[in-house]
């Protein structure tokens, strides 16, 4: 029997955020340059995003490329660019047949024009798209993202269209570029690395987190199903007793 079959479609988690890691260590350990793993961990996304979609997952975002990376060597952030630039261009067609709409969350105005132009295009391209929700955070850090809602939020204040007293949770949320999303309930992480590394920050306050030591090339679907009934093996209180839960539950 697979695995899948050993998931409780009924408890799905309806966001669930992914720490693509271990592209570079997973070619080096294959005498291979980092960008060949790079190119292979594409493999995995979209293994790993038509096997949501088929299981019904409503939202997945990847953290495909950080604030921080703009930092790696130049050769590096070149191929990712040229990477992103041929994997938006080819996988249009696998996001359509598959029902996903493509989003992406981030500092987008530094990416090169030649990407910026692609991923507008697969935008609207993917846009009436009803299945799952594949968001992909490119040139994002959340330290930057929170630094943008509170300027955003003290602008409003200083015009007079937001009064302090009036700020609150909800306030804060439709400030992030996440507004219209869930929260993640299960934050995935491979490689062995145990951080959140300015990932959504904010956003994963209650989330369950899953490290696996698996590089993230050789993450598949499976791979995520194992995450998921890890997940669904959790006792989630967000702060209550578990006695409490369990009389909420039944
Ligand atoms: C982290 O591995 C991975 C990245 C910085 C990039 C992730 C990108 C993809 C999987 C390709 C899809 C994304 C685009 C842009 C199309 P690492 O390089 O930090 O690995 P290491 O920790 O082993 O060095």
């Amino acid at each position: 029997m697979s695995i899948k079959h050993s998931i409780n479609i009924q408890r799905l988690p309806r966001h669930i955020a992914i720490i693509m890691d271990g592209n570079g260590r997973w070619a080096t350990s294959k005498g291979e340059d980092r960008l060949y793993g790079h190119w292979h961990g594409v493999e995995s996304v979209r293994d790993i995003a038509t096997g949501a979609a088929e299981l019904g997952i409503k939202y997945i975002t990847l953290y495909a490329f950080s604030t921080e990376n703009w930092d790696r060597p130049a050769y590096e952030v070149n191929g990712l660019m040229e990477l992103l630039i041929e994997t938006i261009r080819k996988e249009v067609p696998t996001l359509n047949k598959n029902n996903i709409k493509l989003h992406v969350i981030g500092n987008v105005s530094m990416l090169p024009d030649a990407a910026k132009a692609e991923l507008n295009e697969a935008l609207q391209e993917t846009s009436s798209n009803t299945g799952l929700n594949l968001i992909m955070a490119l040139s994002y850090s959340s330290r930057w993202e929170i630094t943008e809602a509170v300027k955003a939020i003290a602008t409003e204040v200083k015009q007079g269209k937001l009064q302090v007293n009036d700020i609150n949770q909800d306030t804060i949320k439709n400030y992030l570029t996440t507004k219209g999303y869930p929260d993640p309930e299960l934050m995935i992480r491979t490689s062995g690395e145990y951080r959140i590394s300015n990932f959504l920050l904010y956003q994963l306050a209650y989330a369950e987190l899953y490290f696996t030591d698996t590089l993230w090339p050789d993450f598949r679907k499976e791979d995520l199903y194992k995450a998921i009934i890890d997940y669904q093996s959790r006792e989630r209180r967000f702060g209550k007793t578990s006695e409490q839960v369990k009389k909420v539950d039944s």
